[in-house]
């Protein structure tokens, strides 16, 4: 039964809460940008939700592809998530950016505050919009319908395989070109107050049961 689930070795300079950390967003990430976008070292990439778990591995890991990495958060995440390797970062709070002209390969909206209709005139040619969230019939017919009509694509997907992934984010960690971010590490008995922490949804990177 074992050997069917996802098991990887935790990297070696990593502890095992933030070797807990990789399996949701960092995996999920990796997912989207590289199976389901097919990233490329120059695409021009827009990570929506750039403070978050899946967001923040998504700004190290386009980083990692030689992607250039625009960051969307709030003005309190900024200098967070260009010390994770965004070139450059957008205030949500302040600015939209679907009205300032700019147009990428990929847009990947980790948190669905967005859509795809919204995001369509940002997109460049042959761009690619990733949701990891929402009603998953209508966005598998979106995603239907935009594979063959027009050439910006929306893309959904679920992240279920992960060991290769969980061996591919272990090394990238072991060479340091990535890391694990956890913003706060409860004790089991502090679950319920674990959850109403990731329920405000303001979380940075990962929150941390430690059994
Ligand atoms: N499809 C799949 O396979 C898959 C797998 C795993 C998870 N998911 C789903 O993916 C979603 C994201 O998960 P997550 O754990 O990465 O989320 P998360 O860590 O809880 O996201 C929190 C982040 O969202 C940011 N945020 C909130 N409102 C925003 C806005 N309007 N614009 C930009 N950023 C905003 C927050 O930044 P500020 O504090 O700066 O606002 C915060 O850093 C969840 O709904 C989860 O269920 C899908």
């Amino acid at each position: 039964m074992l050997e069917k689930r996802s098991l990887a070795i935790k990297p070696a300079n990593t502890t095992y809460e933030e070797a807990a950390g990789l399996v949701d967003g960092p995996t999920t990430s990796l997912f989207f940008l590289r199976a389901k976008a097919h990233i490329q070292s120059g695409d021009k990439v827009l990570v929506i939700g750039a403070s978050g778990s899946i967001g923040i591995s998504a700004v190290q890991l386009a980083k990692y592809f030689g992607a250039e990495v625009i960051g969307v958060c709030s003005t309190a995440n900024l200098k967070f998530v260009k010390s994770q390797g965004a070139d450059k970062v957008i205030d949500y709070t302040k600015d939209d950016f679907t009205k300032n002209g700019e147009t990428y390969d990929i847009i990947f909206d980790t948190v669905g505050k967005n859509s795809f209709s919204c995001c369509k005139s940002s997109l460049k040619k042959n761009g690619r919009y990733l949701l990891t969230i929402g009603n998953m019939l209508t966005n598998y017919v979106l995603m239907l319908w935009t594979s063959v009509i027009g050439s910006k694509k929306f893309i959904y997907g679920m992240s279920i395989e992960k060991t290769e992934a969980l061996i591919f984010l272990k090394e990238l960690i072991e060479v340091r070109k990535i890391k694990p971010i956890i913003d706060k590490d409860y004790p089991l008995e502090q679950i319920a107050e674990a959850h109403r922490y990731v329920e405000k949804g303001h979380k940075k990177g990962n929150v941390v049961i430690t059994v």
